[in-house]
C-alpha cells in the first residue's frame, strides 16, 4: 500500500517528469490534496497511477492525458484530435479586439475564437476547422457560448463577405521536415494540424491566394515561423509573439 509520500519519493522530485508526475497523482487522489501526504492510495489509484505515468514516460503530453489546456487563463478540453493551444498563439488575441466580426480559421480547440469572445463580448466570432473531430471539441468547449462553427476547407464553406477580420493559425511545419520534430509532438498530436507542404506554407498561400480571388476587404492575421515570413510576398506588418518571435502577420486586403 503507498502513501502520498512514497509515490512522491518514489517518482524522483528531481527528475524531468517531476512536475506531471505530481500532476497526474493529484488528478487521481481527486478531493484529496497531494500535500496529504499521510493518504494512502487505494488499490485502483495505484494502479491508475501507474498507467498514467507509463504514459508521461512515453513523452505523451500531460494535456492529453488530463485532457486540459490553458489558454490566457481559461480551460479547454483537448485530447489527440487538436493542437494543443501554444504560449505564443495567446498574444494575437488582443490585436483582434478592435473588429466587429472574426474568423477563426483552422480553430482546433477553439482556443483563440472561444478566448476572444470571453475576453471582448461584443464581437462576433466565427470558427471553422476542416476536421470534423476538431469541430466537435469546439463545440464541446464552446458550449453555452455564442459562437457559430462551420466545417470549412479554408474558406471554400465560408460566406467572407461577413467578416472584417480572419486569424488563421494553419499548419505550418514543413513537411519534409518531419523527421527532426520531437517525439511529444510528433507522435501525438494531429498530423492535420502540425504540417503542410511546400516548405510549410501551402495553405497559408492558399489561404492568401483564395482571399485575393474573392475579393476579401478587411485584414488578415496569420501565425507562422518566423523564418517563413520573407517567403510572403503581400505587403505585411510583423506582429512579436510575447517571447519576442516575428510570429505573425498582418494583411489588410
Ligand atoms: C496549428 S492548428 C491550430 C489550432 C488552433 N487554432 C490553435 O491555435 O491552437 C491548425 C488547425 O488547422 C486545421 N486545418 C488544417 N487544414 C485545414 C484546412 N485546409 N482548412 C481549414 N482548417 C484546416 C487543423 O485541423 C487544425 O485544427
Amino acid at each position: 500500500m503507498l502513501k502520498v509520500i512514497d509515490v512522491l519519493k518514489y517518482n524522483g522530485i528531481n527528475t524531468n517528469n517531476a512536475r506531471d508526475y505530481r500532476l497526474i497523482l493529484q488528478s487521481i487522489i481527486k478531493n484529496k490534496k497531494i500535500q496529504d501526504l499521510e493518504y494512502t492510495l487505494s488499490q485502483n489509484e495505484e494502479r491508475e497511477f501507474i498507467n498514467l505515468k507509463s504514459r508521461i514516460d512515453n513523452d505523451e503530453p500531460i494535456e492529453y492525458i488530463l485532457n486540459t489546456a490553458y489558454f490566457r487563463n481559461y480551460t479547454f478540453y483537448v485530447d489527440n484530435n487538436v493542437l494543443i493551444p501554444r504560449k505564443e498563439t495567446e498574444t494575437i488575441v488582443p490585436y483582434l479586439s478592435s473588429y466587429k466580426s472574426v474568423l477563426d480559421l483552422g480553430c482546433g480547440s477553439g482556443a483563440v475564437g472561444i478566448t476572444l469572445k470571453k475576453e471582448y463580448n461584443n464581437i462576433n466570432v466565427t470558427m471553422s476547422d476542416i476536421s470534423p473531430e476538431a469541430i466537435k471539441i469546439a463545440r464541446r468547449n464552446s458550449k453555452n457560448i455564442d459562437i457559430q462553427i462551420i466545417k470549412s476547407d479554408l474558406v471554400s464553406n465560408i460566406n467572407i463577405s461577413e467578416f472584417d477580420c480572419i486569424f488563421a493559425n494553419l499548419p505550418y511545419i514543413d513537411i519534409d521536415k518531419k523527421d527532426e520534430v520531437v517525439k511529444s509532438v510528433y507522435s501525438y498530436e494531429p498530423h492535420i494540424a502540425l504540417f503542410a507542404k511546400s516548405k510549410g506554407l501551402f495553405l497559408i498561400n492558399k489561404l492568401i491566394q483564395e482571399l485575393n480571388r474573392k475579393r476579401f476587404k478587411g485584414c488578415l492575421f496569420l501565425e507562422l515561423d518566423p523564418w517563413q515570413i520573407r517567403y510572403i510576398s503581400k505587403n505585411k506588418e510583423i506582429i512579436k509573439d510575447q517571447f519576442g518571435q516575428n510570429r505573425f502577420i498582418k494583411i489588410e486586403y
